[in-house]
């Protein structure tokens, strides 16, 4: 480790764990052919991946002091992921740098509504629950208000230990939400464990039927958030839903778009989301803004380029 909690003053209302790699996005013919073929691509794009760097990201644009906790290695890789996220306003500082270990990386093959991921993990499942406690107890007295864990099954490590975090989380006065993302692994265990800890859970469609275990989402939604968590699915093109411990359910149909690329779009959902909660904003408003934000994203490349400011939801009705 080079760098990491400690060396500076930190200052943050979101601490973000999770994920940061770069995405390789790749558009045009991308479906792979074997037997030595060479297919021409329209585009290429590096740029910041993994769904925390993206959540924290989306938050920063949003104007919101956040940190990001993740891990990389100690290569141009890790630096550049390192240096886009500040440039953009969030606070790197935490960011562990792993020696002897390479930062994830993962080639995105995406087709408009549809993308293939091949991800090396590298450096993503290193982080430790002493890590998270430790950098959550150092923002507590600068204002952090809450914690929001992406990438549940990338972090085997730190999903062990994720239940009795979550609890010391809470006990430092801490609100915590959790975005799992698909498990590459389909065998979704674990967090069952964690819903009575946690305040909001961000999964999509299919990670809510995975998790609720029922092939009616809405079924599945009410299920997990009467274990615990404000419940909120993600449906693609057409917009999002929540459910509330008590079975109430709330719908947000958005407005569907011709995407360009839906890499980042659920991450920087989460972030406008979780901003409007945090400020208290009732569940329709929420959505609203949270589902604008994800249909900004499709229309540009990669999870950070399409990300909006405040100022640019409001002006497509998307109220504080
Ligand atoms: N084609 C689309 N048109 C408009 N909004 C979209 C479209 N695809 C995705 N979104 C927005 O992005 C959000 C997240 O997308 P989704 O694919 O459901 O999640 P994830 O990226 O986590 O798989 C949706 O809830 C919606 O707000
Ligand atoms: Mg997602």
């Amino acid at each position: 480790m080079t760098s990491g909690p400690g060396s500076a003053a930190h200052r943050a209302e979101v601490l973000v764990v999770g994920d940061l790699n770069p995405d390789l996005v790749l558009t045009g013919d991308v479906v792979p052919r074997f037997g030595q073929a060479e297919q021409l691509l329209d585009a290429a794009s590096l740029v910041v991946g993994g769904s925390g760097a993206i959540t924290a990201h989306g938050l920063a644009r949003l104007g919101r002091d956040v940190a990001l906790l993740a891990a990389v290695g100690d290569d141009d890789l890790g630096h550049v992921m390192t240096t886009r996220l500040a440039a953009a306003g969030v606070d790197s500082g935490l960011v562990l740098v792993r020696a002897g270990v390479p930062t994830g990386v993962t080639v995105v093959l995406s087709r408009g509504d549809d993308r293939s991921m091949l991800t090396l993990p590298g450096a993503v499942d290193t982080l430790t629950a002493d890590e998270v406690v430790g950098a959550a107890t150092g923002l507590v007295g600068s204002g952090l208000r809450h914690v929001h864990v992406a990438s549940y099954f990338l972090q085997p490590g730190l999903a062990r230990d994720l239940p009795a975090v979550l609890v010391e989380l809470r006990g430092l006065g801490l609100t915590t939400s959790l975005d799992t993302n698909a498990d590459p692994a389909d065998r979704w265990e674990g967090v069952d464990a964690l819903l009575p800890h946690l305040d909001v859970l961000l999964p999509n469609r299919a990670e809510a039927l995975a998790l609720g275990d029922d092939s009616d989402p809405r079924r599945a939604a009410v299920a997990l958030a009467a274990r615990g968590p404000l419940t909120v699915v993600k449906v693609g093109s057409r917009g999002a839903f929540a459910a509330t411990a008590d079975g109430e359910l709330v719908e947000e149909a958005g407005s569907p778009v011709e995407a360009i690329d839906t890499t980042g779009a659920g991450d920087t959902f989460d972030a406008a989301f979780l901003a409007a909660w945090l400020d208290g904003a009732g569940l329709a408003t929420a959505l609203h803004r949270a589902v604008t934000a994800g249909g900004h994203s499709v229309l540009h490349t990669g999870g950070t380029a399409g990300q909006p400011t405040t100022a640019e939801l409001e002006a497509q009705g998307a109220t504080p």
